[in-house]
């Protein structure tokens, strides 16, 4: 394993409290994790490579806990809908040309592309219903050297026959042989998510199933959850039994447990949802500008984190345009603000340190350790310049961050990338 220092302007969030740095400090790697921030080398890693990373800013990489990789191609567009329309007029009939592995190689590559040159480090990513599809999704993923969860979805009700599984039983069988055809190929970087890709799309029936696979197979799953007025609606005439939304996953094990769970969205969770998501360790994935676009609202993310929910960030592409979770993290203070003024002013907005921890170790902890420079922690690391944004006077190096995320640094000033201390950019 890799062992190696970084000397730069280093910044990194423990808490969301308050960003820790070090100005011409070194970040020490040893076997790929983390030793810890030093002023000065220590006796014992002397003979360790040095990387000197000039006047740059080094920071660790970034989580995206939420994202549809076949959606790529279409994002930015169509922008006129809200969700449920939305899927069905622009995105279920995107998602069945993943039937042809021609069409989803061509996507996947320029999607895994774009996650290799952005800050992102670790993913966690939905691809469609097509077992090929998503093996050929996590084959490249396993080659860029990101970290990552991949689901096959799960679809068997409310969409059109292109793009829905024939019955439960033919769902539960996919995920099998797609389990099975993972095993085989012996992944390092990729892992497999179950993933009903939401209450609307899973009959009871599918969700039994997916129940006893979880257990057998101990998986995490992903899904979305109270995103939107319609959505949410359409899953109580649905499942008139539930208490609630998440109460239609937990009714099969699907919201929570020690295997790890995301939901993303949580816009409109009510009190019952929220406390059971902190009973059952739920994290939430908050994908602030897919919320915009989709006219869904804006997640009380304040309220989440004040009560001690696991939270991270998302960018839900094509509900989100941009794969850059710096924009997300950017997005997440600028609607925090919103819902201060707008919503409820007894929940303080966002700062930039809440959302760059959010962006690092608040959705990294689903990985593990990752997403600081702790010691122990995995070496994920980024070099940052921000050479191209010119700046008159002195900032501190939490001011050149801020800058950096805020003036979409990440576009062009990515100069290193090291995922648990192997570098890939
Ligand atoms: N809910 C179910 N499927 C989707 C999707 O593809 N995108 C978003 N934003 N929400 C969903
Ligand atoms: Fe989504």
């Amino acid at each position: 394993m890799n062992s190696f220092i970084v000397k730069g302007n280093i910044v990194w969030a423990e808490t969301n409290k308050e960003l820790k740095s070090a100005e011409k400090g070194y970040l020490v790697i040893k076997d790929g994790l983390s030793e810890g921030v030093f002023d000065s080398i220590p006796e014992e890693y002397m003979d360790y490579e040095l990387i000197d990373a000039g006047d740059n800013l080094v920071v660790p990489g970034l989580v995206d806990l939420h994202v549809h990789a076949p959606q790529f191609a279409f994002r930015g567009t169509n922008m006129d809908l809200e969700l449920m329309d939305w899927l069905n007029t622009y995105t279920f009939p995107e998602e069945s040309k993943f039937s042809d592995i021609s069409y989803a190689d061509n996507i996947y590559s320029y999607f895994t592309e774009a996650i290799k040159k952005s800050a992102t480090t670790r993913v966690v990513a939905f691809s469609t219903l097509h077992v090929e599809g998503t093996m050929c999704l996590m084959d490249k993923l396993e080659k860029s050297g990101i970290i990552s969860y991949v689901g096959k979805v799960n679809m068997d009700r409310n969409s059109p026959d292109e793009l829905r599984e024939e019955s439960a039983e033919a769902s539960s069988e996919n995920t099998i042989r797609w389990l099975e055809e993972c095993e085989k190929r012996g992944y390092r970087c990729v892992k497999p998510i179950l993933t009903p890709r939401f209450v609307p799309s899973c009959t009871d029936e599918l969700m039994e199933k997916l129940s006893v696979i979880r257990k057998e197979w101990r998986l995490p799953v992903q899904s979305h959850l109270s995103e939107n007025t319609g959505e949410v609606a359409f899953v109580k005439e649905l499942e008139p039994w539930s208490q609630f939304y998440g109460d239609a996953y937990d009714k099969f094990g699907l919201f929570g447990g020690e295997d790890g769970c995301i939901m993303a969205h949580c816009v409109l969770s009510g009190e019952d949802e929220i406390a059971l998501m902190k009973k059952n360790g739920v994290f939430i994935a908050h994908c602030p500008e897919s919320n915009e676009n989709l006219k869904s609202g804006i997640a009380p993310v304040r309220k989440y984190m004040e009560e001690g929910l696991n939270v991270g960030l998302g960018s839900d592409i094509a509900g989100g345009t941009t794969e850059s979770i710096f924009d997300a993290a950017v997005d997440a203070v600028k609607v925090s603000k919103l819902y201060w003024r707008y919503v409820d002013n007894s929940f303080e907005p966002l700062s930039f340190s809440d959302a760059f921890y959010l962006a690092t170790k608040g959705g990294g902890a689903f990985f593990g350790k990752v997403g600081s420079f702790e010691k122990g922690y995995d070496g994920d690391v980024l070099i940052l310049s921000d050479e191209a944004i010119p700046c008159p006077r002195y900032l501190s190096p939490v001011e050149r961050l801020e800058r950096f995320a805020y003036l979409h640094g990440d576009k062009t000033g990515i100069k290193g990338k090291w995922v648990k201390g192997e570098r890939i950019l």
